[in-house]
């Protein structure tokens, strides 16, 4: 029997790069799994084919027993709700934090609805509902330009809630975010989405260890490994991944991606009990 959300031998090429190669991954119905690797491993274009943005050269895309392969993107959200956060925050700026999740709320293709519509006491007690759930509830009249980057990014999350998907896909949804609000990411993940089918792409390995049940990790568009964080994170092939670029991040100063990858390096080797020098630097996007 299939799993709910299964790719087989899935593939694409783009202009000759065969950016992602016969991958194969398999998640079941209410999991969470975490998808890592380097940047440029292919994991973006990954939930690019789950959405239909981009369509696979070959393979096939499954979701409950259905090919959803090449489907368009509106279809996939609307009809198999498989809803998706992209990496880096993306909102209505000058709308309130309320009619933000409002408009997900409504849907964004009816006209008809745009007509129909009224603001009824349900619809504010849902609104405030996700607005609680992901920490916004304060901050629900203010337009959403005024927010931190941080919870610009929970209001997304808020806006896929609202649109109550049976799959959600957060790229790197952390990224931009302080230690804490990492944290409580991860505690928004594992409570409020509870139950949900989940697949996150993250770089941040403590982030991984809080949520994680399984992990499959993406290099150069083959899966290198999938098991839990204990066996990924004492896997010597994934911290060789992460180490290769080394001598050549110590030659100059290291571009934002490249200190995530450090970042991680550095924490893999310290949980292998070897001493690092602790790079620091902020976390940010791990590029498009
Ligand atoms: N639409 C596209 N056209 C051409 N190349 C692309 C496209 N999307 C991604 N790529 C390339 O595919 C590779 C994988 O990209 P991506 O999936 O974004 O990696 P990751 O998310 O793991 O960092 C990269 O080399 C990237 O430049
Ligand atoms: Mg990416």
């Amino acid at each position: 029997m299939a799993s709910y959300l299964e790719l087989r031998d899935v593939s694409v090429v783009f202009s000759g790069f065969r950016a992602v190669n016969k991958v194969n991954l398999k998640i079941e119905k209410g999991e969470l799994r975490v998808l890592i690797g380097p940047n440029g491993a292919g994991k973006t274009t990954i939930m690019d084919m789950i959405t239909g943005k981009t369509r696979p050269t070959e393979g096939q895309i499954l979701l409950d027993g259905y090919d959803i392969t090449g489907e368009p993107p509106y279809k996939i959200a609307e009809t198999y709700r498989i809803g998706r956060k992209f990496q880096g925050p993306n909102i209505f700026a000058n709308m309130t934090v309320f009619e933000n999740i409002e408009v997900a709320l409504r849907g964004y293709s009816s006209l008809i609805k745009t007509f129909t519509y009224r603001r009824t006491p349900q619809i504010v007690e849902k609104i405030n509902g996700i607005l609680k759930q992901i920490n916004l509830y304060d901050y629900r009249d203010m337009v959403s330009s005024s927010l931190s980057h941080g919870q610009r990014q929970w209001l997304e999350m808020g806006m896929v809630l609202a649109q109550d998907p049976k799959v959600i896909l957060l790229d790197e949804p952390t990224s931009g975010m302080t230690a804490d609000e990492t944290y409580k990411t991860g505690e928004m993940i594992l409570n409020v989405m509870k139950g949900k089918t989940i697949l996150v792409i993250e770089h941040d390995i403590d982030f991984v260890k809080q949520i994680a049940k399984k992990v499959t990790v993406l290099n150069h568009g083959e899966i290198l490994a999938e098991g839990t964080y204990e066996e990924i994170t004492n896997n010597p092939e994934v911290v060789r991944v992460y180490l290769k670029n080394d001598a050549d991040l110590d030659k100059k100063e290291p571009t934002a991606e490249e200190k995530i990858i450090r970042q991680m390096q550095t924490q893999l080797l310290e949980k292998a009990g070897v001493s690092t020098e602790v790079v620091a630097g902020q976390k940010t996007t791990g590029g498009e």
